[in-house]
């Protein structure tokens, strides 16, 4: 059995030993305007509540806090962007100020405390000063990645009803520019909530045109406005709604409290990234996904550290050095992106030939989650970077890290493939279908005994009911993670996959079931399956099979072309869903379940499980002679 370094060992055994002496001490970092009445309130809520009674406002933690330190001119972000050519840096102080301001253009335009904003925006500055703008305010903000369509937005603010949607003109992908007013103005009308005011970033790639009486223009209105400071509000209170994939169209809204968030962040950064005041972080995501929300744009300057924004892709940007070339040019200390993006990189640059020009002697450690990162890339990323480099597992829910490698506690021995262990405050154990703890080195449910630590989501938006069903009914006592995996002798934590319908594409968390449901809307679907086949850089990709309703006479390819078109305009590009094949049937159950497992296995030219009945097998040869592998 490996050691597991002493510090880690002991961080652990003494988290293990007073849970809220450990938090509380960790909660005593911030600022708070009055301390918690109780540590931890078991009574409240689906699970307890953290840091209940007392009050605190993270914005006031993640800006005004520094500079009131003294340390206004330490560089706060860097906004990097290959797409615009651009590079800008501003400071705590300027931070700060542009977050008051933009606070009180809300506030002016009647944004105040427990409303919803919801923020449309590309990579942008403007995002994150958005945010923190809300969370001056004691506003609520749904932050609505820029990948997904009109219809998928719609829904999110139909959900969230905001009082203001934050937005910009555009945003730019490789070769093309994304206009988003558009989308954004055929998602109001799809939506029965209107939302009162847009505030919109004007982008000199392209200027959106105004909807008079509602849509303010963004720079205006920052400039107009007057500064305002931070509202105090209850640690319980939420800070945001972020929607995730669950297994039908209906996203879920995932809520993050104030106080339990700011804390579990803010030490987290020491805890499992090593960094510290004046370190530079880069979170190579989006600031529409959990990744970004938690280390873009809160842990970072919670902590005090320098945070890097970039808008561009690790390859094609303009290549496959772009990373380099922003950990080199900016100092970054550690790195944290999606293994799809190391992928990406390796195809197009296998001997690293565009890395050897960059100065990265700042350089300390490579962090990736999103999805398990495959063995080959991070012993290639290992190899190449000669950096520690740390698969760490979590989720939308949880809001940071179930398990990782600990910078700050003393790293493990690599083991590529697995996702490290269980951080301090979470009790993660492996259950059988019945619920029973299995022993080390079987696997079975991934699930976390009750509480979950701060910063984990305590409730869905409007939807307690639907929170206790997805997360906590399987498991009494337990939190259900989705995931399954294994925990070996060693400790350290082996994710294998969801044991659910929800896929992962580069990273980014979809439904297949969602699709599912898109596809079944065409008129001449008469069923259909929709799986997560391998791919070489992204992981997965979604792929399609349809069966067409009797007597339907059409083309297979413009079929094809249409159920393709059909997802791109309901879920978004984000979605890559590229293929979609026509079969004369689906293999099933006896019971009529589709066996969507044979399929994937079959589309990832494994062998499909034995076929309950002949007829299956007919069905299975089938759909294996579609998909160009003949069993
Ligand atoms: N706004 C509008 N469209 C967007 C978008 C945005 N913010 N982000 C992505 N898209 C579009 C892309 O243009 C692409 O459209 P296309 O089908 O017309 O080409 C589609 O959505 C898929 O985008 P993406 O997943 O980024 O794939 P890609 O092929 O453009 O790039 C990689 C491939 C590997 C370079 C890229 O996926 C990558 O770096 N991913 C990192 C993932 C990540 O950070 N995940 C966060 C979780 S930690
Ligand atoms: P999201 O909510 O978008 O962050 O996606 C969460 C899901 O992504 C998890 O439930 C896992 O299935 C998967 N995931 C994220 N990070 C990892 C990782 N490091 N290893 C394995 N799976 C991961």
């Amino acid at each position: 059995m490996l050691p597991s370094p002493p510090d880690y060992a002991a961080e652990y055994a003494h988290w293990q030993s007073d849970p809220h002496g450990w938090w509380a001490q960790a909660a005593g970092e911030l600022v708070w305007d009055k301390p918690w009445d109780r540590v931890f309130d078991p009574a409240a809520g689906a699970f307890g509540q953290w840091f209940a009674g007392g009050r605190l406002n993270t914005c006031f933690n993640a800006l005004d806090r520094h500079v009131d330190a003294g340390h206004g001119d330490r560089t706060a972000l860097i906004w990097d962007s290959p797409m615009a050519g651009q590079v800008a840096r501003f400071t705590y102080r300027q931070m700060r100020d542009r977050t008051a301001r933009v606070a009180g253009a809300l506030a002016a335009l009647g944004v105040g405390m427990g409303d919803r904003v919801v923020i449309y925006m590309p990579m942008v500055p403007e995002a994150a000063i958005a945010m923190l703008a809300c969370a001056r305010l004691g506003a609520i903000h749904s932050v609505v990645f820029g990948g997904f369509a009109a219809a998928e937005l719609a829904k999110r603010i139909e959900d969230a009803k905001p009082r203001v949607v934050v937005s910009a003109s555009c945003g730019l992908e490789p070769g093309r520019v994304v206009a988003y007013k558009p989308l954004l103005d055929a998602a109001i009308g799809f939506s029965a909530h209107k939302p009162e005011a847009c505030l919109i970033l004007q982008r000199p790639q392209a200027t959106a045109a105004r909807v008079a009486g509602r849509d303010q223009d963004f720079a205006e209105a920052e400039a107009g406005a007057t500064p305002h400071d931070c509202v105090p509000v209850l640690a319980t209170d939420p800070l945001y709604i972020l929607y995730t994939s669950g297994t039908t169209g209906k996203p879920k809204g995932i809520v993050r409290d104030v106080g339990g968030h700011a804390v579990a962040l803010h030490h987290s950064i020491r805890m499992i990234y090593g960094l510290g005041h004046g370190d530079v972080f880069w979170t190579a995501s989006d600031v529409g996904w959990v990744v970004g929300h938690s280390y873009i744009v809160y842990a970072p300057l919670l902590a005090g550290c320098t945070s890097v924004m970039y808008e561009g892709k690790s390859v094609g940007t303009p290549d496959a050095g772009a990373f380099w070339r922003v950990c080199a040019q900016h100092g970054v200390k550690v790195l944290f992106t999606a293994p799809t993006a190391l992928r990406a990189i390796k195809q197009r640059d296998p001997d690293a030939a565009l890395l050897a020009p960059h100065d990265m002697s700042a350089f300390q450690a490579l962090y990736l989650a999103g999805e398990r990162c495959d063995p080959p890339t991070a012993v290639w990323a290992a190899d190449k970077l000669g950096v520690p480099v740390v698969d760490h597992w979590w989720q939308t829910e949880t809001g940071w890290p179930i398990t990782a490698g600990f910078s700050g506690l003393g790293l493990f021995p690599f083991k590529p493939g697995s996702g490290g262990r269980p951080c301090p405050g979470y009790d993660l154990q492996t259950l059988d279908d019945a619920g029973a703890v299995l022993p080390r080195g079987e696997s079975g449910n991934l699930a976390l005994r009750l509480p979950l630590p701060p910063g984990c989501a305590p409730t869905l938006w409007h939807n307690a009911e639907g929170y206790r069903r997805s997360y906590l009914a399987d498991f009494p006592g337990w939190y259900r993670t989705g995931d399954a995996g294994l925990i070996d002798a060693d400790g350290d934590v082996w994710v294998m996959g969801r044991t659910d319908d929800i896929i992962n594409v580069a990273g980014h968390r979809l439904s297949t079931g969602q699709m599912e449901e898109i596809l079944a809307t065409h008129p001449d679907v008469a069923e259909c399956a929709v799986v997560g086949a391998r791919d070489a850089i992204k992981g997965q990709v979604p792929l399609g099979l349809v069966v067409l309703k009797a007597g339907s006479v059409r083309d297979e390819a413009d079929m094809s072309r249409e159920l393709v078109a059909l997802v791109r305009d309901k879920i978004g590009p984000v979605a890559a869903f590229k293929t979609a094949l026509v079969v004369p049937r689906l293999p099933k159950t006896r019971s009529g379940k589709i066996l969507r497992a044979s399929i994937r296995r079959l589309a990832d030219g494994e062998p499909a499980n034995p076929p309950p009945t002949i007829d299956d097998a007919a069905a299975i040869d089938e759909v294996a002679e579609v998909l160009g592998r003949p069993r």
